[in-house]
């Protein structure tokens, strides 16, 4: 401190301000700064830094009693702000200066050398690659929770038969597991779009430097080791610039956000009085503050709802890089808060729809009433007539006619007499009301990827192995 070469410029209060002539006004200071959101990356920092300070002791670039130092004062560092004792601070900026200062008031030079052949721009690269890459490893957890949620549920009605719905008209019977199965495919793909996007964020950017790479003779492979990257990043340029990562992880969870908005809708149309196919526990609903009776889906709704933020996160990010020219440039400061953001978005939701999918109040006997109404075994009685020998564009019209009368007589095809039904195609025998049954729908699509209650079980088996 008392070196004549170091002394203060009229502005020094911050790592940079050695050539300015004055200090930043404090609006600026709160514009420019991220230590408000950034610090929540203070364990990868850390992580970081102590991986680079390993590299440079190895590589003989800074004393090993420079290390020494460097990783006493971090783990005095670690501790404190584990305690809440850190006192962050606007004027250092970021989550990276406010360590480096503190890490300096504790142990000196040492503290200062740290950010040799370093610079912010790989090292913030850098933090958020490490937090990406645990925060995509919980994800995971998670996914893989909400699917045990979905398999447990399904499993308990693998043969409860609903109407399956196209144009949300009744359309087949299908039982609610397989319903549900099908948001475990849904989860499946998302989690090999987060492990694709983790296996390509692996990359460690760190000695990049500023832009260019450094002079000094960095080990870069050893740092890639230290902190389980799978490798470097090849160009120091891209290394600094690249934030395709952060992109790809909002486009993976606005697909997940997708999927649970699609179950968040069928929740609400579900549970509402006119179709009561379903009821949430109660701890996931709330109340109307005028209208007494009320149980509100809030939950679901609330999901759906946030899936367009999660959706505009990606939106922003897409925008935020496309007019950046190379290399870092501090736009890029403006990809952390949709990002975590996004991430917080999607733990919070992950965590509630595994809680509330095995609340799920199934009332068979409505979903039983919806499919006698309409006419939900159609399809089977064509298909009859085609094992008779009718082609069966001829069935199709067939059972249409039969339709048409059992609408004006008010019925469903069931209902119809052998002497009836033989009117529409003398084709028809007794045996048809084995088809006409939705039991007997369900079992007949017996087929890997059918609704048939067998096959439902072994999806479900499958799908367990798969976890
Ligand atoms: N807080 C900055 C960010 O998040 C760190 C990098 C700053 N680099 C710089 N040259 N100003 O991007």
């Amino acid at each position: 401190m008392t070196d004549p070469q170091s002394s203060p410029s009229p502005a020094a209060h911050s790592a940079w301000s050695g050539r300015f002539s004055e200090p930043v006004s404090d609006l600026v200071k709160r514009y420019t700064a991220s230590v408000f959101f950034d610090q929540r990356m203070w364990r990868q920092d850390i992580r970081g830094s102590l991986a680079h300070a390993r590299m440079l002791a190895r590589q003989r670039i800074i004393a090993e009693s420079d290390l020494a130092e460097i990783e006493s004062g971090m783990a005095t560092i670690a501790a404190e702000i584990e305690a809440g004792k850190f006192n962050w601070n606007l004027d250092d900026e970021d989550v990276h200066l406010n360590i480096e200062k503190r890490l300096t008031a504790l142990v000196g030079d040492a503290g200062k050398r740290l950010h040799t052949g370093r610079s912010r721009n790989d090292q913030v690269a850098t933090d958020i690659r490490l937090w990406l890459r645990d925060t995509i490893d919980d994800i995971d957890r998670l996914l893989r929770a909400f699917q045990e949620a979905l398999l447990a549920t399904a499993e308990i009605h693998s043969d409860t038969p609903m109407p399956g719905f196209t144009h949300l008209q009744v359309a087949q019977p299908v039982t609610f597991g397989h319903h549900l199965l099908a948001y475990v495919e849904m989860l499946d793909r998302d989690r090999g779009r987060f492990a694709d996007c983790r296996a390509r964020l692996n990359r460690l950017p760190l000695g990049a430097a500023a832009l260019a790479g450094t002079t000094f003779p960095i080990d870069r492979e050893f740092v890639a080791r230290e902190l389980g990257f799978d490798g470097i990043c090849e160009n120091s340029l891209d290394a600094v610039s690249d934030r395709d990562f952060a992109i790809e992880f909002c486009a993976a969870a606005s697909l997940v956000m997708t999927h649970v908005s699609r179950l968040s809708e069928e929740l609400v149309l579900w549970m509402s009085p006119r179709i009561g196919f379903i009821d949430l526990a109660d701890r996931f609903c709330t109340g109307s503050s005028i209208m007494p009776q009320k149980k509100n889906p809030d939950v679901p709704e609330l999901a759906r709802g946030k899936t367009g933020r999660v959706f505009g996160h990606l939106m922003g990010l897409l925008t935020l890089m496309k007019g950046q020219p190379l290399a870092y440039n501090k736009d890029n400061q403006e990809d952390k808060e949709p990002l975590f953001d996004t991430a917080d978005t999607l733990v919070d939701t992950l965590r509630i729809f595994a809680d509330m999918v095995p609340g799920i109040r199934v009332k068979a006997e409505a979903m039983a009433a919806a499919l006698r109404q309409g006419y939900a075994t159609a399809t089977d009685l064509a298909d009859y007539l085609v094992k008779k020998g009718l082609p069966f564009r001829d069935a199709h019209e067939a059972v249409a006619r039969a339709v048409r009368a059992c609408e004006s007589k008010a019925c469903d095809l069931p209902d119809l007499t052998l002497a009836e039904l033989r009117e529409f195609s003398p084709l028809i025998g007794d045996d048809v009301y084995g088809v006409l049954t939705v039991a007997g729908s369900l079992a007949a699509r017996n087929h890997p990827g059918g609704t048939a209650p067998s096959q439902v079980r072994a999806a479900i088996e499958r799908a367990r192995k798969r976890l």
